[in-house]
C-alpha cells in the first residue's frame, strides 16, 4: 500500500475554539496550548522546534530570534488582522509565509468602536456604577449629562475596511464624516459614506469624535500626541480600537486630567496588558481589555481562517490571506 505523506506539524500557541482546532487536527499533527493565556516564551520556542506551522495571536512576538531557533518553520498564521507582533521582513527573508485574518472581523470591530463611542459620550459605564453604588435614590435632572452623538462630526483616522465600517454606522446617526488616510477613497465610497477627506489637523480640529483605525507602523506610532490632543475640541472624545501605541498614553492622561478633551474610549494600550495608572481613576474614560473582535461568531471565523491559511501553505496551496505573498511566488 502506498504510504500516506506525513501530516505537517503545527503548534497552536493559544486556546482557540474547538471546531477550528478540530479542522486543523483533521489535516495536521497538532500541538495545542490548552490555556487561554500567553505561552511562556521558553516553552513556545521549545514546542515550536520541528514544527512547520505556527498559529499564534498578537501577544506572541515573532522575531529573528524565534526564526533562528525554529528553522523548520514555514508559516506564521496570526489570528488577528494586525500583525505588528511579527517581524514580517525577517520572515520574508527566511521564506516564512505570514498570514492574518482580515475581513471576517471588520463589522464586529466596527460595532465595538461604536460601543466605546456611545458608552463614552453617554456615560454608560459611569451610570451603571452610580446605580450599583446605591446612588439612584431619586430621578435627577442634572445628573450624568453626556454629549449627543447624532448630528455630530465623526473623524475617522485610517479609512481602510474597519474605518469605513465605522463610518457606515455613522449614517444612521446623521453624522458628518471626515477621514484621514494616506490614500483617498474613491468618489463612490465618499458619496456612499458622506465622507470628506481631510488632513489630520483639520480632522482633529473639527471632529466631535476621533476614532482610530490605522495599523501600527512607524508612521502611526504616537500619531496622537500632546500636540494633536491640544488640537482637538475640549468637548471631543477619542476612541481607540486600533493599536495602543498609536496614542501617546501619558499625553492622553494629561489631556484628560486637564480637561483639554472630554473623554476617551480605549480598547488598546501602549504596553498591554499594562494600562497607564492615570487612566484607571478617570471617570471620563471607558476601558476594555482589547476585545473589539471578541464576539463568539467572529472569534470562530478568525480561528478558522487562521487554520485554513496555515494548512494551505503547508499543503502547497495559496493561503486565503497572506501578508507577504512574495514568499509564495518564490516557492
Ligand atoms: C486585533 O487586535 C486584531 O488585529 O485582529
Amino acid at each position: 500500500m502506498p504510504s500516506q505523506p506525513a501530516k505537517p506539524a503545527i503548534l497552536i500557541s493559544r486556546l482557540l475554539p474547538k471546531p477550528a482546532v478540530d479542522l486543523a487536527r483533521s489535516r495536521a499533527e497538532i500541538d495545542a496550548y490548552a490555556v487561554d493565556g500567553a505561552m511562556p516564551r521558553a516553552e513556545l520556542l521549545a514546542r515550536l522546534a520541528g514544527k512547520r506551522g505556527l498559529i499564534c495571536v498578537i501577544s506572541e512576538v515573532i522575531d529573528q530570534a524565534l526564526l533562528d531557533a525554529c528553522p523548520d518553520l514555514r508559516v506564521v498564521s496570526n489570528v488577528a488582522v494586525g500583525f505588528n507582533n511579527v517581524d514580517v521582513a525577517a520572515c520574508t527573508r527566511r521564506g516564512v509565509v505570514v498570514t492574518n485574518t482580515p475581513d471576517v472581523l471588520t463589522d464586529t470591530t466596527a460595532d465595538f468602536a461604536w460601543a466605546l463611542l456611545m458608552a463614552t459620550a453617554r456615560r454608560v459605564v459611569e451610570a451603571d456604577r452610580y446605580l450599583r453604588e446605591g446612588r439612584f435614590n431619586q430621578w435627577e435632572y442634572m445628573t450624568l449629562l453626556g454629549g449627543d452623538v447624532h448630528g455630530k462630526t465623526l473623524g475617522v483616522v485610517g479609512f481602510g475596511r474597519i474605518g469605513r465600517a465605522v463610518a457606515r454606522r455613522a449614517q444612521g446617526f446623521g453624522m458628518r464624516v471626515l477621514y484621514q488616510d494616506a490614500v483617498a477613497a474613491d468618489a463612490a465610497t465618499e458619496r456612499e459614506l458622506h465622507a470628506t477627506r481631510a488632513d489630520l489637523a483639520t480632522l482633529l480640529r473639527e471632529s466631535d469624535f476621533v476614532t482610530l483605525h490605522t495599523p501600527l507602523i512607524p508612521e502611526t506610532r504616537h500619531l496622537i500626541n500632546a500636540q494633536s490632543l491640544r488640537t482637538m475640541k475640549k468637548t471631543a472624545f477619542l476612541i481607540n480600537a486600533a493599536r495602543g501605541p498609536v496614542v501617546d498614553e501619558a499625553a492622553l492622561v494629561q489631556a484628560l486630567q486637564e480637561g483639554s478633551i472630554a473623554g476617551a474610549g480605549l480598547d488598546v494600550f501602549e504596553e498591554e496588558p499594562k494600562v497607564h495608572p492615570g487612566l484607571i481613576g478617570l471617570p471620563t474614560v471607558v476601558l476594555a481589555p482589547h476585545i473589539a473582535s471578541a464576539s463568539s461568531e467572529t472569534r470562530l471565523k478568525m480561528a478558522n481562517l487562521a487554520v485554513e491559511n496555515c494548512l494551505a501553505v503547508l499543503e502547497g496551496k495559496t493561503p486565503p490571506t497572506p501578508v507577504n505573498p512574495e514568499v509564495l511566488a518564490r516557492r
